[in-house]
């Protein structure tokens, strides 16, 4: 009868040599070291689908993405490691679907597949900048892209390579933010920075309200009870609970990114304190 050993040599060899006193780290995901000037490391870009459309009615504007492209080079020329999680408000909204008596899941998997559509779009112009880029759907689609792996993910983003998280969570009834949530707090993320219309968190619409205010930093806390609509409650659940700060800030504006990573900027922090 083979030994322990004999029947799985990577761990024998571990134990051996804990036994001769050499001890081996099993490296799974180690964080990048802090670089000077920049306010994190390894973020989680959250963009609306809306945003990809620019000025269009529907579907996806080239001029955008191409921005959108160039502003995530422009942070992973900084040393950030950055993954991506976009929406698919500007192809198919699922609670829309089911607010006109579609299905609710059935309308939640077309909106996962319009967010597969905003990943291959979003790769294809980071790639024309020369950025290396991953796809990885959480609903396995081999003939497009890779299936998500959390720690191939990881890799990636070790490697400097930019992952675009496609297919949501791969379930029904869960929103783009939660699965920006969901992933940043897997990949281990320093931060969310939510890319929206506007620079921050107001205490009213500053759209319809001249007298609104903005915050420069809110509390997971203030944000569940004050129902801001910063991101659904479950989102911010998920980000409380791992700690992860949520960054919100206006992504519609070139270079903006880039900013808000070296703590310049205007913008709105969302955390514990
Ligand atoms: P490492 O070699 O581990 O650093 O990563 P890599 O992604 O460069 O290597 P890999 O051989 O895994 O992938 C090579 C190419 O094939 C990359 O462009 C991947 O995105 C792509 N690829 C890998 N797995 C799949 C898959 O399951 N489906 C599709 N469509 N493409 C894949």
């Amino acid at each position: 009868m083979m030994d322990f050993s004999e029947r799985f040599p990577y761990f024998g060899a571990v134990l051996s040599n804990r036994a001769k006193g050499i001890d081996i780290m099993i490296k799974t995901s180690e964080k990048p070291a802090p670089k000077a000037g920049i306010a994190h490391n390894r973020v989680l870009l959250k963009m609306s689908g809306e945003v990809l459309m620019g000025e269009k009615e529907f579907g996806l504007d080239s001029k955008t993405l191409n921005r959108v492209a160039r502003d995530i080079k422009q942070v992973i020329d900084m040393g950030v490691e950055v993954c991506v999680s976009v929406g698919a408000g500007n192809i198919f909204r699922g609670v829309s679907g089911a607010a006109e008596g579609m299905d609710r899941t059935q309308a939640d998997y077309m909106g996962m597949l319009g967010i597969v559509i905003n990943a291959l779009a979003l790769q294809s112009a980071l790639e024309q900048l020369n950025v290396d880029t991953r796809v990885m759907s959480a609903i396995p689609m081999s003939a497009i892209c890779e299936p998500y792996i959390r720690r191939k993910a990881m890799r990636h983003m070790e490697k400097g390579r930019v992952v675009i998280f496609a297919a949501g969570t791969g379930n029904p009834y869960f929103t783009s933010d939660t699965t920006a949530a969901l992933r940043a707090s897997e990949m281990n993320c320093d931060a969310i920075l939510k890319g929206t219309k506007v620079d921050g968190v107001y205490t009213a619409d500053p759209n319809k309200d001249p007298s609104a205010k903005r915050f420069d930093q809110i509390t997971y806390m203030d944000v569940l009870t004050k129902d801001l609509r910063v991101m659904d409650a479950t989102a911010v659940s998920l980000a409380r609970e791992n700690d992860i700060p949520i960054i919100i800030f206006n992504v519609r504006q070139e270079g903006n990114f880039a900013q808000v990573m070296t703590g310049k900027g205007t913008f709105t922090t969302v955390s514990g304190k």
